[in-house]
């Protein structure tokens, strides 16, 4: 596939159609300096260009360079095409404490998510100063980018924790596949998507007037690691599936619909005067109809780490979300979903991010964080 426009309005990575893996990472930022974050960012900015290109990190490349110095790019995507790789940053609200006179332009957006029934975080997988999402179609690709990014900021920067995420669990565009998450349902199918203009305006991107004027033109991402129980899932009946979601598990329609994308009718009842799709059905609580019409544009991966010494496979969904405000979008629904979905009997989650995405770049002259700095 040809390789994504690293240039534009927006940045790339969020409505681009959602590529098949994921390398996630978040950084601590450990130089004082301001002026070396601000290098770094611009050094950041000239090796994205490069290598959403298909080129090397660096301008001599894995092997151009003097060879008493190490190489500028690591090597282990050379001769690999762009394979549609994405990269998209984000700043955490503890990049907005004091340490770099940041603290005026926090937008109030990025104020920390409540605490949720049932969560389980692990602070040292959760958070961090500064993240980077890399998509690509093929993992090399991806997990090269991050390398070469965390290589790039040895000494200003430390890798605070990472995620691999090997199948897309949304489409992000009506040209793509419903792909299935690992309980074998198809997710993304009611989803925020590239062709939705309107509502992309009014659902996913920051507005000029919605808070500090850097973000004008942003998204806020809001990141869960979720745990899935596959064992008890796998033990549980179809029907009891079905009615977890309010989907069915073949096509993906909505309970008493036949196709994918029919519209779901939850005033629907059973003869005996039930409601077809069950009250506490993930489908039904978090559904835009519930929550004053908010949306997400969820753009998540499956991933499988191994198994858990205890004969079960650890894995679960690393769920992303981007929005136009998570207080008013993310927050509403997971209190919901956390208080009744009954989904929650095989999930946990276990890590959290929010990060303010800034609009894209114009050329070249352009850096990450410009119009923070
Ligand atoms: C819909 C799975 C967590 C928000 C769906 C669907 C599935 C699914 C199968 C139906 C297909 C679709 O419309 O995309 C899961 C799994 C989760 C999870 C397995 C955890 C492991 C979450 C979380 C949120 C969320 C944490 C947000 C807080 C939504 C929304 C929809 C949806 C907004 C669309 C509802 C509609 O408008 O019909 N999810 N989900 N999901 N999910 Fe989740």
């Amino acid at each position: 596939s040809d390789p994504v426009s690293f240039y534009g309005e927006r940045q790339a990575g969020i409505v681009t159609p959602a590529q098949d893996r994921l390398h996630f990472v978040s950084f601590d930022v450990i130089t004082k300096k301001r002026e070396e974050l601000v290098e770094l960012l611009q050094e950041w900015t000239a090796a994205a260009a490069r290598m959403t290109q298909g080129k090397d990190a660096g301008t001599f490349g894995a092997v151009g360079g003097a060879p008493e110095a190490p190489p500028d790019d690591t090597g282990e995507a050379l001769g690999l095409p762009a394979s549609g790789l994405t990269l998209t940053i984000g700043f955490g609200p503890s990049l907005f404490d004091d340490r770099f006179g940041l603290a005026a332009k926090k937008p109030a957006a990025l104020a920390d998510l409540p605490k949720f029934p049932g969560e389980d975080l692990k602070p040292e997988i959760s958070g961090g100063d500064i993240c980077i999402q890399a998509c690509a179609h093929d993992p090399q690709v991806a997990v090269h980018a991050i390398r070469n990014l965390a290589r790039i900021g040895f000494g200003r920067v430390s890798i605070r924790w990472s995620q691999l995420g090997f199948g897309r669990t949304s489409s992000t565009s009506r040209s793509q596949a419903t792909p299935r998450n690992l309980f074998g349902f198809k997710d993304g199918t009611n989803n925020l998507k590239l062709e939705d203009a309107a509502l992309l305006k009014d659902q996913l991107w920051v507005a000029p007037g919605d808070g500090p004027a850097w973000m004008a033109g942003g998204s806020y991402m809001v990141t869960r690691k979720i745990r899935m129980n596959i064992e008890t899932w796998d033990r549980t009946s179809l029907v009891e599936q079905e009615e977890i979601f309010g989907r069915d598990k073949g096509e993906g329609a909505p309970m008493g619909k036949k196709r994918e994308f029919d519209v779901i009718d939850f005033a629907a009842k059973k003869p005996d005067g039930t409601p077809v799709i069950p009250m506490d059905s993930h489908v039904r609580l978090a559904h835009p109809s519930t929550h004053g019409n908010a949306h997400l544009l969820r753009r998540g991966y499956n991933y499988v780490e191994g198994s858990d010494g205890l004969g079960r496979l650890d894995a679960g969904l690393f769920f992303i979300a981007y929005q136009r405000d998570p207080h008013k979008q993310y927050v509403p629904i997971q209190m919901e979903l956390a208080r009744k979905d009954k989904l929650n009997e095989y999930i946990k989650h276990i890590s959290s991010g929010l990060f303010a995405c800034p609009p894209g770049l114009r050329d070249a002259g352009d850096y990450w964080g410009r119009a923070l700095f």
